[in-house]
């Protein structure tokens, strides 16, 4: 059976804070985050728009009544959830009307968790042919003021649609894994931003990718020359870039490195916009490189390298089916341009507020802009979430 992606949506916040901005501001030369990290803003989210509302904006944005009507299961992958125990996709269930009958869960290992969650989707699918599983990558990446990752924050969410006979690429039944038991970025209940061994967690990301997409090419008897696209996890463009030059085969033909190389670019336009969006952020690659990619075609095949940090790595590939272009938007970077631009002192503030709520549980929650869903105000500790402009 033919399984994989059917529909894929994006959601972020409704401002942005430019990296030139923040480098004045901390006395930083701005070609350090411009070339060093390869970033040129990052999305700031208020408040009242979470990982809940930011899923449930991604989601709405792909789905018909149809899908509302088949989607037996909804998995949230984060690790910025709202509770420790209520699953954020039991809201997002009842903001977008999803028929009654669906399992609903949230997984979490850092930034891997989404890879874990397609997977069990797609095995899920083999099971229950006319099942459709909604998969949503939703994280809001705070680092800290004046830290060193504090210019590789961002926020936003993928959803993806799994379903059989899908309309955008295939899952294939291909994957390696790898864990390691290391230190070098997590975040204990008690925090609300995380501990990072920075310079370690690059070396990592960049040594599980190597050893893995050795063992891949090993297990299944392939090579980069099988691919038209390699995506990376995107904590930041830069990093991606490096795993893009280690994976490279220099022995390939000039013009398959130069396609492989165009393509590569492709996949971190958005997140150059957008920051590190945590388990969504590889698959905000894949989106960055459907959209803008000028030589991709059907049946080309894309590897995927999922990392988060803990650590759990995966390499797995996608093929692409016909017509996949019709299931795509073209203008999303101009879209991104309509965010509302921050002075630093006003992200200071819209990122780190956090909910004043009374001895009684209750908080009035300020109405900032967001997508098509808020978070309208915490009742006897019960976050209260709506449609934008319901009362
Ligand atoms: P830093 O202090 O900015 O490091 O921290 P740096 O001094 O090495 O500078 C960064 C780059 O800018 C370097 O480039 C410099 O040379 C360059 P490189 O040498 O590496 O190619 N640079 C300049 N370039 C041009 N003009 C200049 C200039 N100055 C410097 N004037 C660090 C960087 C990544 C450590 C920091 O941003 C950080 O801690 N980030 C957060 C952690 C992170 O993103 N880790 C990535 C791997 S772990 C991961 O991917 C998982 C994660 O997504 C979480 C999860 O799984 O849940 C993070």
């Amino acid at each position: 059976m033919k399984i994989g992606i059917d529909k894929i949506g994006f959601a972020t916040a409704q401002y942005v804070l430019n990296m030139d901005d923040l480098a004045e501001s901390r006395n930083v030369d701005p070609d350090k985050y411009s070339k060093g990290l390869l970033l040129n803003n990052l999305s700031i989210t208020p408040v009242n728009d979470d990982i809940v509302t930011l899923g449930a904006s991604a989601a709405e944005s792909i789905l018909s009544e149809e899908d509302k009507n088949t989607i037996d299961m909804i998995i949230v992958a984060t690790e910025s959830s709202v509770d420790q125990s209520k699953a954020a996709s039991t809201y997002i269930h009842s903001l977008l009307g999803i028929q009654p009958f669906a399992r609903s869960i949230e997984m979490k290992e850092a930034c891997y968790g989404a890879t874990a969650a397609l997977d069990y989707a797609r095995l899920h699918v083999q099971k229950h042919p006319e099942s459709k599983v909604l998969v949503i990558a939703s994280d809001v990446a705070r680092y800290g003021v004046n830290t060193p990752g504090e210019p590789t924050q961002g926020a936003g969410s993928v959803a993806m649609l799994i379903s059989k006979d899908p309309r955008i690429l295939l899952l294939n039944d291909n994957s390696v894994a790898q864990t390691r038991d290391i230190m070098d970025f997590w975040r204990p209940n008690y925090s609300t931003t995380p501990y990072v061994n920075g310079i370690y967690s690059t070396k990592q990301y960049l040594d599980m990718l190597k050893t893995t997409w050795a063992e891949f090419q090993k297990r299944f008897n392939t090579s980069l020359a099988d691919f038209s696209a390699f995506c990376f996890h995107l904590p930041f463009p830069k990093l991606a870039l490096k795993g893009f030059n280690k994976v490279m085969d220099k022995n390939l033909p000039e013009d398959f490195k130069e396609k492989l190389k165009e393509n590569f670019e492709s996949t971190i336009l958005y997140s150059k916009e957008v920051g590190n969006i945590y388990t969504g952020s590889l698959y905000l690659g894949l989106l960055s490189l459907l959209e803008n990619s000028k030589n991709l075609v059907a049946g080309d095949q894309i590897a995927l390298f999922s990392y988060g940090s803990g650590a759990v790595a995966e390499i797995f590939s996608a093929t692409l089916v016909d017509g996949f272009k019709d299931m795509l938007q073209t203008n999303r970077l101009e879209t991104l341009k309509n965010r509302i631009r921050l002075s630093v002192e006003d992200y200071e503030k819209l990122f780190f507020e956090e909910a004043a709520i009374d001895s009684e549980g209750n908080a009035n929650i300020p109405e900032y802009k967001t997508g098509a869903f808020t978070l309208k105000e915490i009742h006897e500790h019960q976050r209260i979430y709506g449609k934008v402009n319901d009362k």
